[in-house]
C-alpha cells in the first residue's frame, strides 16, 4: 500500500510539473484529487488493511493529498499569472511605441538664433568665465569701487575681488586684452544677480557684442542692430534708439522695439508706452581702451548687450520668466 501511494505521488508530481496549458489543469485535478480520482480510491481501500498498518498508511495518504493539492494550486496560479501578464496576448503585428525625443530649451534656441544672425554678419562667438574677477566685471568697464551699479544688493560676491558676473560685458575686456583690432565678437552666457520675481531670476542669460576697428561710427552701430532686430522680430518691426547711460560706453543708447503685444497702442507689457526696451548699447568709452592698451586716437567701436529671457518672452508671448527654469514639461513641450 505504501509503495502504491508513493508511486502515485511521484506520477502526480511529474504530470503536474509538465502542465503549461490551462486546459490541462482540470483533467489533472479530476484524475488525482477528484472524488473518483486515483488518490481517493486508494484512500477508500485503506479499510482493507490490518489495524497495525492502517494508521501509518492513512497518515501518508493524507500527506500526499495535501502535497499534491498544494502543487496543483501553485501551478494553477503561475499559469494564470502568465496569462494576465499578456504573455500569450502580444500582438506582434502592432507598430512599436515611438521613443520620446527631447528638444532644445527655448532659451538655447534663442541664443543660437541670436548668434547665427550675428555670425552671418561676421561676428565670432566667444565665451568667458561665469566666476569673474571684480576687475573685469567692474573696474576695467569704468565702474570704480564706489559706483552705485556695484551695489551688494545686486551682486553675488564670492570674495572681495571675485564675483559671479553680473553681465557679459567683462568678456569685452578679456577679448580686447588678448587681441588687437579689428575685433568683432558675440559672447553668450549666464549672468547672476540677487533678484527674483515675475521678470527677474537670480541667473539669466545675456548676449554681448563688440566691434572695434578704425573709423567705426555710431551709424554702423545703428545699422548692425537694426538689421539684427529685423531678422529676429521681422523686417516690419519699428524700433528707436533712446539716449541712455552706461559707464563703459559714450554715447550710450537703449534700443526699443514697437510693443509686440499691442502693436504700439499701449498695454500692460509695455507699461502703456507702446515700446519695449530690448538692449543696451553705445560707442566703447575711451576710458575702457585705457585698460586694454588700445589707442583711442586710432580705434573706435561699439558694444551692445541684451537679455535673452526678455527676448524669448517677447518672441513667444510669455509673461513669467520663472517658467523657463521650472522644468515643467507642460511648458517646455510647447516649443
Ligand atoms: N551690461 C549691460 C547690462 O547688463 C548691458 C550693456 C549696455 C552692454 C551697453 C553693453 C553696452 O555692451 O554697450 O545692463
Amino acid at each position: 500500500m505504501k509503495d502504491q501511494l508513493l508511486e502515485l505521488e511521484k506520477r502526480g508530481n511529474d504530470e503536474i510539473g509538465a502542465i503549461n496549458d490551462p486546459s490541462d489543469l482540470e483533467p489533472f485535478r479530476i484524475k488525482y484529487l477528484g472524488k473518483k480520482g486515483a488518490l481517493t480510491s486508494l484512500m477508500k481501500s485503506l479499510g482493507k488493511l490490518s489495524r497495525e498498518e492502517r494508521p501509518e498508511a492513512g497518515k501518508l495518504a493524507n500527506q500526499i493529498k495535501v502535497n499534491l493539492s498544494r502543487r496543483f494550486q501553485e501551478v494553477k496560479t503561475s499559469i494564470e499569472a502568465g496569462k494576465s501578464r499578456g504573455v500569450a496576448s502580444v500582438d506582434v503585428t502592432l507598430p512599436g511605441r515611438a521613443p520620446l525625443y527631447g528638444h532644445l530649451h527655448p532659451i538655447t534656441t534663442v541664443i543660437k538664433e541670436v548668434c547665427l544672425i550675428f555670425s552671418r554678419m561676421g561676428f565670432r562667438v566667444v565665451k568667458g568665465p561665469n566666476v569673474e574677477l571684480d576687475y573685469y566685471n567692474f573696474e576695467a568697464l569704468n565702474l570704480p569701487k564706489d559706483h552705485p551699479a556695484r551695489d551688494m544688493q545686486d551682486t553675488f560676491y564670492i570674495s572681495e575681488n571675485v564675483v559671479l558676473r553680473t553681465h557679459t560685458s567683462p568678456i569685452q575686456v578679456r577679448v580686447m586684452e588678448t587681441q588687437q583690432p579689428p575685433v568683432s565678437v558675440i559672447a553668450p552666457g549666464k549672468v547672476y544677480r540677487r533678484d527674483s520675481d515675475v521678470s527677474h531670476t537670480p541667473m539669466f542669460h545675456q548676449v554681448e557684442g563688440l566691434l572695434v576697428d578704425r573709423d567705426v561710427s555710431f551709424g554702423e552701430l545703428k545699422g548692425t542692430l537694426t538689421r539684427f532686430i529685423h531678422q529676429m522680430f521681422g523686417s516690419d518691426t519699428a524700433l528707436r534708439f533712446r539716449p541712455s547711460f552706461f559707464p563703459f560706453t559714450e554715447p550710450s543708447a537703449e534700443v526699443d522695439i514697437r510693443c509686440v503685444m499691442c502693436g504700439g497702442k499701449g498695454c500692460r507689457t509695455c507699461s502703456h508706452t507702446g515700446w519695449l526696451e530690448i538692449l543696451g548699447s553705445g560707442m566703447v568709452d575711451p576710458e575702457v581702451y585705457g585698460f586694454v592698451d588700445y589707442d583711442p586716437e586710432v580705434y573706435s567701436g561699439f558694444a551692445f548687450g541684451m537679455g535673452i529671457e526678455r527676448i524669448a518672452m517677447l518672441k513667444y508671448g510669455i509673461d513669467d520668466i520663472q517658467l523657463f527654469f521650472k522644468n515643467d514639461m507642460r511648458f517646455l513641450n510647447q516649443f
